[in-house]
């Protein structure tokens, strides 16, 4: 089947950058947001990432106005009726994420993919809110999505062949690389990533070391672009928190246990580099 115009759900730090890699890569885009300040900052962020591009020689002024050209925003689900392809980005709540998939699975034509891009959540719940779960898979991004090169392909018990080959042709088509991964929480990346950060955490809660040197020695140690910490701040933390509830909710192994520091951070407010204050202070930057 061939994807022509793709539906972005949430038009967050992930959903922006699916929406802009995809209008890169020459598809239509439709991107949703639940109000009319966070489609603006979301549709800005793009804007900014790709000014970047611009003002590094990297991308003519030209393509840059035919790109923002091919992405529409919206407020409205109604609008994903002519999409091929529908990637759900919304915050991490299932009961949310069901109504999401339930309701597209009402607007979009009978043809349509529907996949959600969550770093742990089931598929298959998701899918059963839909009459398609043969058409329901996970196509998981990495963060800053135009910089990753990974793109997880989740297969539930219910996903047909067609629509795992269509949803790698669509990753392919974006300059990513798949793997292929079964339906259990948090995949393959955010399954050891979870572990690595919930160590160095309690590691760092423990007063092993300062923050800086786990973070120090991951990078140096082991050639990470980051630390786990000043990741977990990218990530966001409360995401990672999120992350890490549903490996334990899967396998009630204790590694995925939430440091209760972590929680404390979610509580505050300090929810990394999108608050400007996670495990380190981004207020300056
Ligand atoms: N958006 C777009 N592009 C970005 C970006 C962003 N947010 N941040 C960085 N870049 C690009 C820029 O093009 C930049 O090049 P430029 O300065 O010439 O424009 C290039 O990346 C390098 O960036 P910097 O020089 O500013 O900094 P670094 O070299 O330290 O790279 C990094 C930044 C790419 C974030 C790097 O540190 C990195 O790869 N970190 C690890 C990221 C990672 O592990 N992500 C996965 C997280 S897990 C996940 O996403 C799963 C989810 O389910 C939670």
């Amino acid at each position: 089947m061939e994807i022509k115009k793709v539906g972005v759900v949430g038009c967050g730090i992930m959903g922006g950058g699916i929406a802009q890699v995809a209008a890169q890569a020459g598809f239509e885009v439709v991107a949703s947001e639940i109000n009319e300040t966070l489609l603006k900052k979301g549709l800005g962020g793009i804007e900014s990432n790709l000014k970047r591009n611009v003002e590094k020689g990297r991308m003519k002024p030209e393509e840059m106005a035919a790109i923002m050209g091919r992405i529409k925003g919206t407020l409205t689900t109604k609008d994903f009726g002519d999409c091929d392809l529908v990637i759900e980005a919304a915050v991490e709540n299932m009961e949310l994420k069901k109504k999401i998939f339930a309701d597209l699975d009402q607007v979009t034509p009978k043809h349509t993919i529907l996949a959600s891009n969550t770093s742990s959540m089931s598929i298959i719940d998701m899918a059963m809110a839909t009459k398609r779960p043969d058409k329901v898979l996970g196509i998981h991004f990495f963060n800053p999505v135009p910089v990753m090169r990974l793109i997880e392909i989740v297969r539930t018990i219910a996903t047909s062949d067609e629509t795992i080959a269509a949803g790698q042709a669509f990753a392919k088509a974006l300059g990513k690389t798949t793997v292929l991964a079964k339906d259990t929480a948090g995949f393959i990346v955010n399954r050891i990533l979870s572990s690595l950060m919930a160590t160095a955490v309690r590691m760092y809660e423990n007063g092993v070391a300062s923050k800086e040197d786990i973070d120090t020695a991951v990078q140096l140690g082991l050639n990470h672009p980051m630390g786990p910490l000043a990741l977990a701040d990218l990530v966001g933390i409360d995401t990672c928190v999120a992350i890490i509830d549903t490996l334990y909710n899967e396998f009630k192994d204790p590694q995925y246990i939430v440091p209760p520091g972590m929680r404390d951070m979610v509580t505050a407010g300090y929810l990394g580099r999108k608050t400007g204050k996670g495990f380190y202070d981004y207020s300056k930057q």
